[in-house]
């Protein structure tokens, strides 16, 4: 319930006609940032998990992915429905004059085969190691909104650079962790027996 207040504050203010002059880009700009908001929250589960040791937050990765996707989705279908009336020639036109909007697509694209593979049957049938491999693309997800969000605006702000840090660094933990894991193997090996003479 909590994931869909922002949809739910959003279709208040519509409804009450408390949006801007311009409340197509109130909408887009709405359902983005909560894009933005829930690809970073997803990320953070895995670091929060193991730094407080708070297994259960595990629970919770999928429905926030997904939401991830959902809000995605929103925003897509704001722009090629209310923005653009599905009008595929002036969407051609659009694209090379704010080519952020291929990035933002691309970026949308590839959380579709996550949303696809999220069941637990899907996880049985694609197997732990290659879904794990697969969830990866979160990653590249993350990255790509980033520099959407940062190409999109005239002038950066605290707003790109906030978001833009976070991504960076629940990435960059996640690298020290491998790291971390893989010295640790190292140290822990068993010495090789010398040869018999
Ligand atoms: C992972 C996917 C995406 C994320 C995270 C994302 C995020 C964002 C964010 C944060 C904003 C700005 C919000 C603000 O200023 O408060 C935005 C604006 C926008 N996005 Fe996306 N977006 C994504 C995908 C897309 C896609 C698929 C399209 C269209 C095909 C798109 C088109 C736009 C447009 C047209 C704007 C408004 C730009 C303006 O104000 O002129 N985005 N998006």
């Amino acid at each position: 319930m909590l994931c869909l207040a922002p949809l739910i504050l959003l279709a208040w203010n519509g409804l009450n006609g408390n949006l801007s002059a311009n409340p197509i880009s109130d909408i887009t700009n709405e359902t983005g940032i909560w894009t933005i908001r829930f690809i970073v929250a997803t990320l953070a589960i895995t670091p929060l998990r193991r730094i407080t040791r708070l297994h259960g937050l595990i629970t919770f990765r999928r429905m926030i992915g997904l939401f991830a996707f959902f809000y995605g989705s929103l925003h897509f279908t704001t722009y090629i429905w209310l923005d653009q009336f599905f009008d595929w020639r002036a969407i051609l036109k659009d694209i090379p004059k704010r080519p952020f909007i291929m990035i933002g697509f691309a970026s949308f694209v590839l959380m579709i085969p996550l949303a696809v593979t999220s069941t637990q049957k899907m996880i049985r049938r694609l197997g732990g190691r290659r879904w794990d491999i697969l969830h990866r693309l979160i990653y590249i997800t993350a990255v790509g909104a980033c520099i959407h969000y940062i190409w999109l605006v005239k002038v950066v702000t605290y707003r790109q650079i906030v978001y833009a840090t976070l991504v960076a660094a629940l990435l960059l933990f996640r690298l020290l962790w491998k790291l971390r894991g893989e010295s640790l193997q190292k140290t822990h090996q068993p010495a090789k027996k010398p040869l018999a003479a």
